[in-house]
């Protein structure tokens, strides 16, 4: 093992908080809150390296944000159920790390955060070959009410963007966490939800074959991996996968380096992502494609800086190089550490070298 493996679990463990919420970044203003996109990952590689007890300590975490901000997540449940529009009726995507709302602006209505952290879960439950701890039975209920009640109505993607459209990623992630909750409680009920959603995301969600960024779009974007890796979507062969996955190498990716999000990605100009670049090297191992995934596992490791630290972007390639500076006078430099690239890197890890 490399030494980026333990310097990637003391990061994130430095950065765990008290309360159990993951920092998305210490060094970088907006990112001083805990999200449950990045926090999932996070939990999720860190129950993989067998820290088990940070994982439990964000779940508990983010199963009490939850609780606390429960009447938001009824009303909104109810909202819908009467056609009514949401207004601010909505869990946030990302929470203080103390598990309050934060008081500034932010593009907060995200679901797939939500269905990453139900599979996170459940995948914690799994490795520990532990039951559902009963104080959870209840938030983990409301959290599936609350995604089977709102998947249809669109949202901002995993990217914070496109508040208007419908993402078969975000749908994914839905779609995974439903599921899993299905087969943790036996409720069969999700599991219906679940496929419905699974149907609508191959009937509106594929064009020409593959996968698309929004229902309505031909754009890729590198997440949609993630509809295979790990939410299971589509099993990771499945034809669509194999086109999708071609598209994002064609389109997002340069030479044997990292991806960009999706094309026409300005903020920072628009870098090489080390996240993707190790998950999508997380996709090629559970296809069996070790070289693919070596290969993107040696990038993501020379992108460390000289403390070991990853950061959120490259910025070697830029989609848009004039967008490069604004950013960095907006909010300073690139994210670095970023807690969620050490978490995809130690899953990329895991993934070619199980723990024995
Ligand atoms: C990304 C999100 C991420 C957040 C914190 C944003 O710039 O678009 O996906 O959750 O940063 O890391």
């Amino acid at each position: 093992m490399t030494d980026l493996f333990h310097h990637s679990i003391e990061v994130i463990l430095t950065n765990q908080a008290p309360s159990g919420a993951y920092i998305a970044s210490p060094n970088f203003p907006a990112y001083r809150y805990s999200w449950f996109r990045d926090g999932a990952f996070i939990a999720y590689a860190m129950d993989l390296v067998g820290e088990h007890d940070s994982a439990r300590r964000f779940h508990d975490w983010a199963a009490s944000t939850v609780l606390r901000h429960a009447e938001k997540a009824e009303r909104a449940i109810e909202r819908i159920q009467r056609s009514k529009p949401l207004g601010d009726d909505y869990l946030h995507t990302r929470y203080t790390l103390d598990g309050h709302e934060g008081s500034d602006d932010w593009p907060n209505f995200q679901l797939d955060g939500f269905g990453t952290w139900l599979w996170t879960l459940a995948e914690h439950l799994r490795l520990i070959a532990d039951p559902l701890p009963f104080l959870w039975q209840e938030v983990i209920n409301l959290t599936s009410s609350y995604l089977a009640a709102l998947w249809r109505i669109p949202c901002l993607d995993l990217w914070e963007e496109h508040l208007d459209k419908i993402h078969p990623y975000t749908l994914a992630a839905v779609y995974a966490g439903l599921r899993a909750v299905g087969e943790l409680t036996g409720d069969a009920g999700w599991l219906v939800t679940a496929e419905e959603i699974r149907r609508f995301v191959l009937e509106h969600g594929v064009q020409g074959g593959h996968l698309v960024k929004y229902v309505g779009s031909e754009a890729t974007d590198a997440s949609l991996v993630g509809a295979a890796t790990p939410y299971r979507l589509l099993p990771p062969d499945d034809p669509i996968m194999r086109a999708t996955v071609a598209r994002i190498e064609a389109n997002l990716r340069h030479q044997a380096g990292g991806l960009h999000r999706y094309a026409d990605d300005t903020y920072y100009g628009g870098g090489e992502w080390v996240l993707l670049a190790a998950w999508l090297g997380w996709y090629y191992a559970e296809v069996g494609e070790r070289a693919r995934a070596r290969e993107l596992l040696a990038w993501a490791e020379t992108q460390a800086d000289e403390e070991g630290n990853l950061p959120e972007q490259i910025p070697h390639t830029l989609n848009d190089p004039r967008m490069f500076q604004p950013w960095v006078e907006r909010w300073g430099p690139i994210a670095c550490p970023l807690l969620w690239s050490h978490a995809m890197y130690l899953i990329l890890l895991h993934a070619l070298h199980p723990a024995p």
